[in-house]
């Protein structure tokens, strides 16, 4: 079984002093920051760019990136979010545009890749592109905003990509985001998520430390 893992998301922190916020998730032995930049356009929000992830890094902020890009047109900014220092990029299904290519363009500037599918669009859509990735993100809201309720009937479709990664000997990491707290968590983990993104459960926990542990030992 994949080890899981927790990726705080910086949408929720302080926006004032992401350094800060992210120091926060480095101080409790966490190695994955989940990075969300949004386009207005592919979702009705705007959040960061590749100057926040470099200004990290410039910061001494040495968290493994996790960069969930959401844009309509991925393919343009790839490059710049390599070279500001994202260690994983991942791009989503829906837009139209080569999504084979822009994986592998991923891996060619030394990134990690990753597939991204909303809750309503079906685990059919990226099955071809699996032995491509090293993780599939799957939506457990629609994305745009932190603080949304997670979605329920967007569980089997994670045990669907689970089952697929197990018949056929994968290796990609399988990454739930929205609305993932102590209670939900624990139901993506049973339908065979591993990587856990949180914001709001997260950097709003009176206990993070705790909250921390509790996904530790999912
Ligand atoms: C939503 C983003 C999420 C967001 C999750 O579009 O992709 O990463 O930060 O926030 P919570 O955990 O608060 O739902
Ligand atoms: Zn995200």
């Amino acid at each position: 079984m994949f080890s899981s893992l927790l990726a705080p998301s910086l949408l929720a922190g302080d926006h004032a002093n992401l350094a800060s916020s992210a120091r926060t998730v480095a101080a409790l032995g966490l190695s994955w920051l989940h990075v969300d930049i949004m386009d207005g356009h592919f979702v009705p929000n705007l959040t960061f760019g590749p100057e926040t992830l470099a200004a990290l890094r410039r910061a001494k902020i040495e968290l493994f990136f996790d960069t969930h890009l959401m844009l309509s047109e991925p393919a343009r900014y790839i490059e710049s979010f390599a070279k500001a220092g994202a260690n994983l990029i991942s791009i989503h299904i829906e837009p139209a545009y080569d999504h084979a290519a822009t994986l592998a363009r991923i891996r060619e500037l030394g990134c990690q890749n990753g597939i991204v599918l909303n809750p309503g669009t079906p685990a059919g859509a990226i099955e071809h592109l699996l032995p491509l990735v090293d993780l599939v993100l799957v939506m457990t809201v629609q994305p745009g905003f932190g603080g949304q309720p997670f979605r329920r009937d967007v569980l089997p479709k994670i045990a669907q990509i689970a089952a697929w990664r197990r018949e056929r000997g994968l290796k990609f990491r399988l990454e739930v985001d929205g609305g993932v707290d102590l209670a939900t968590g624990p139901e993506c983990r049973a339908a065979g998520a591993d990587t856990f993104v949180a914001g709001n459960a997260f950097f709003k926990a009176t206990d993070q430390a705790a909250f921390a542990a509790t996904f530790a030992r999912l």
